[in-house]
């Protein structure tokens, strides 16, 4: 795997102690059925050696055998750590390549791909992968080193009973395989379960307003319940395949070491026997060894297997386009505040049937305001997430100081963007990170003096501990005209070349209105400003106002102009007045 590359070395160290610790475990069976052939031997004196020591006394056989586990927990200790730590850094490297993959996801991948499925997804995958490279792996060679050593002792013990031992491995070595194809389906389907149970409870608890205004709890609770009614059976199911299956080869594995007990002690009988004792207790002793092994691998198996599952899904997301992999502009300067839309056209990639913008076309001069009006869906926000090459456009072209957007490159054209959304969302953190955020280098003054343009000086320094109160989730909460003028300083902290304004459609009182307002104008001052209005006030004073209906540019001019052409626009300002 490529992330295990940089800590290969390492890697290669633990495997080598893994086979010096298996191979260690391998001489146990033989100085232990040494050690009980020798007892066994004492009374009729016959003291020839077989294989590689020759120690007829028990305590030369025991004092070995202490020996041999004294290295086999210090060759076990370093292998556990070198593997542990191997499999820490990989992971480091695997989260933050993740994360840092997805954050430079293209905004249509999010558009497509749950969040809270997403993040389970991932977090999940991540555990599997580390229990499988620290243990799982190690465990799996260990037990065919065991394995493979074994038959090789049991070949020299004596062959016969060895080829009888060997029919009955490579059978179940074959069902094995098969058992751990299935179960690892029924798993696969179980984790992609749980991603989604845990995709309802971020949602739920994200929009924990929501719901329990809309006394939503117990839906939410029963379509819970629903998937991890579902996540039971299923890992039930799957239960119930590998309690079979143990227990399938736990019955084989028995029967065939009575079996070979039998045969073998058969052996040993009469005036030449063809097998020792020693020779007989260490057959059984390494039978024993290897049944367990045997037994175990279908476990470990079937581990490996959900790992490579859940590797394959990591790989999709780290291997999948970044946005800028796929706009490969590199002009990094020019942008002046002139944009010009020719003939744009859209569609979102995931609802390709609906065409939200249709032939717009407008444009904007350096340091002109201009505001966007129309209907809830008429496309204002899709405009300016197209300016900030969210997206690219199906057809036409936006133009900047003579290139096309896709021309420059990303990171400089949105440099030169501020955007303030429709719903802003404060980071957790202090209210000072929060206005820092629109230019990382601010100093402390710097900060200040953005939050008191955008007026939020006031109830910032209220507050008893000011710049440093924490808000969001961990924090306090704050109002909707609170937020957005927290969202102004940090535009004006970043002080861009052109301004996109969100308006929030939930009216403000006049108090914080005319506050919001009056920061807005000292944010739009001497520079390109696109503001989607709902307020009278800011849209009687742009340069040019766009009245968009179901993604067609249908008027666009100044007010005085529109109300005379007493058209759609003249229709929306009408109805503004009367309401308030
Ligand atoms: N990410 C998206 N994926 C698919 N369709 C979208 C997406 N965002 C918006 N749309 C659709 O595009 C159309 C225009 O949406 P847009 O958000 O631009 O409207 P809007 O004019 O900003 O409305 P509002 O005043 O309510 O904010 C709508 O029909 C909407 O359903
Ligand atoms: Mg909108």
């Amino acid at each position: 795997m490529y992330f295990i590359r940089p800590y290969l070395g390492w890697y290669l160290i633990g495997w080598v102690f893994l086979i010096l610790s298996s191979s260690a475990g391998l001489i146990f069976p033989y100085l232990m059925g040494k050690l009980l052939g020798s007892t066994a031997n004492m009374s009729t004196s016959s003291s020839e050696s077989i294989g590689l020591l020759t120690m007829d006394n028990a305590t030369d056989v025991a004092f070995a055998l202490f020996l041999l586990f004294a290295f086999q927990a210090l060759f076990s200790f370093v292998r556990v750590v070198i593997f542990n730590n191997v499999t820490e850094n990989t992971l480091r490297d695997l989260r933050n390549n993740a994360f840092k993959k997805m954050v430079f996801m293209p905004m249509a991948f999010f558009d497509t791909n749950k969040v809270g499925e997403l993040t389970s997804r991932v977090s999940s995958d991540i555990t599997q992968i580390q229990e499988t490279l620290r243990t799982t792996i190690a465990e799996f060679f260990r037990q065919v080193i065991i394995i493979l050593g074994g038959v090789a002792f049991l070949f020299m013990i004596s062959w016969k009973l060895a080829l009888i031992m060997l029919g009955t491995v490579p059978v179940m070595a074959v069902l094995a395989v098969f058992f751990g194809r299935f179960i690892r389906r029924l798993s696969k389907q179980a984790q992609d379960y749980a991603a989604e149970s845990n995709s309802i409870i971020e949602e739920t608890l994200a929009g924990i307003s929501n719901v329990k205004a809309f006394t939503f709890e117990k839906f939410a609770i029963g379509n819970y319940d629903r998937k991890t009614q579902e996540i039971r059976n299923l890992n039930v199911r799957s239960g119930i395949w590998r309690g079979l299956f143990v227990s399938f080869i736990i019955f084989c594995l028995f029967g065939a070491i009575v079996f070979i007990v039998w045969q073998g002690l058969l052996m040993t009988q009469g005036n030449n026997p063809e097998l020792s004792n020693e020779g007989f207790y260490q057959f059984v002793l390494f039978t024993i060894m290897m049944g367990a092994s045997v037994g175990s691998l279908p476990d470990l198996y079937s581990n490996i297997q959900k790992t490579m599952g859940a590797t394959e899904n990591l790989m999709e997301i780290l291997n999948d386009v970044e946005e800028t992999q796929m706009q490969s502009g590199t002009l990094s300067h020019g942008i002046d505040g002139s944009i010009l839309f020719k003939d744009v056209n859209f569609r979102y990639a995931q609802r390709d049937d609906v065409q939200v913008l249709k032939n717009v076309s407008f444009s904007i001069a350096q340091n002109d305001k201009i505001a966007l009006v129309g209907s809830s869906g008429s496309g204002k926000t899709t405009i300016a997430s197209l300016m900030l090459n969210f997206y690219s456009v199906s057809a036409g072209e936006i133009i900047m100081n003579g290139a096309p957007i896709s021309d420059y490159d990303i990171n400089y054209l949105r440099s030169n963007m501020a955007y303030v959304p429709q719903d802003v969302l404060l980071f957790s953190g202090s209210i000072f990170e929060n206005i820092q955020f629109g230019d990382p280098n601010a100093s402390k003054s710097e900060v200040i003096e953005a939050a008191k343009k955008a007026n939020a000086w006031e109830f910032i320094s209220s507050f008893p501990s000011g710049l440093d109160t924490e808000v969001g989730d961990r924090g306090i909460q704050l109002s909707g005209g609170q937020k957005q003028r927290i969202a102004i300083a940090r535009a004006i902290l970043k002080n861009p070349t052109i301004l996109i304004l969100d308006e929030a459609t939930s009216a403000l009182d006049s108090v914080s209105e005319k506050l919001v307002q009056e920061a807005l104008d000292i944010l739009m001052k001497d520079r390109t400003s696109i503001v989607i209005a709902h307020r009278l006030s800011t849209i009687k004073k742009a340069d040019m106002i766009l009245v968009l209906e179901n993604g067609v540019v249908s008027e666009s001019g100044k007010h005085k102009d529109l109300m005379a052409a007493n058209g759609a626009y003249a229709k929306l300002v009408e109805m503004q007045q009367l309401d308030s």
